[in-house]
């Protein structure tokens, strides 16, 4: 059956696309591309139709990982497209839920911090925004590690 998964930041353009990038690899890697759909958005507009930040393109790509997505707001619609959607913070899933059409659509949202084992203890994937370089390579350790525990749990 074919499964679709949203991640969502604040801006879509640094954690959520990056997210976004990893998964779509390790799907292509695992052969499961026909099978397994991935987008992002973000929960504020204010950067749609931008590229990721210079600086989350430059350490993804660092790694492998060419991030071209283009950034758009969530929408109510989304709820119907996704069967997944994964937020990378506690603000995030708060505007994420009120967005939500129904208490079973809201079932869909999952935080990222569900799918951490070696960054069990953080409870949410930092805003690197205004962090120097350590801060983006943070974030794309948390996003392998997430991002590989929630394909290994979609394919079970
Ligand atoms: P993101 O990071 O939510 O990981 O995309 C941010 C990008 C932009 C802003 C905040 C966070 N901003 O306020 O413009």
């Amino acid at each position: 059956m074919k499964k679709s998964i949203l991640f969502v930041c604040l801006g879509n353009i640094c954690r959520s696309p990056a997210a976004e990038g990893i998964m779509r690899q390790l799907v292509e890697k695992a052969g499961q591309s026909d099978s397994i759909e991935v987008d992002s958005a973000g929960t504020y507009s204010g950067h749609a139709g931008d590229l990721p930040d210079a600086r989350m393109r430059r350490a993804a790509s660092k790694r492998g990982y060419d991030l071209v997505h283009r950034a758009r707001p969530i929408r109510e619609e989304d709820f119907e497209r996704f069967d997944m959607i994964v937020v990378m913070d506690d603000m995030n899933y708060e505007k994420v839920h009120r967005l939500a059409p129904s208490r079973r659509e809201a079932e869909k949202i999952f935080r990222m911090r569900e799918f951490f084992d070696t960054f069990s203890e953080w409870s949410y994937v930092p805003d690197p925004y205004y962090e120097g370089a350590d801060g983006f390579e943070l974030v794309l350790d948390m996003l392998e590690e997430g991002c590989r525990n929630l394909l290994t749990r979609i394919s079970e």
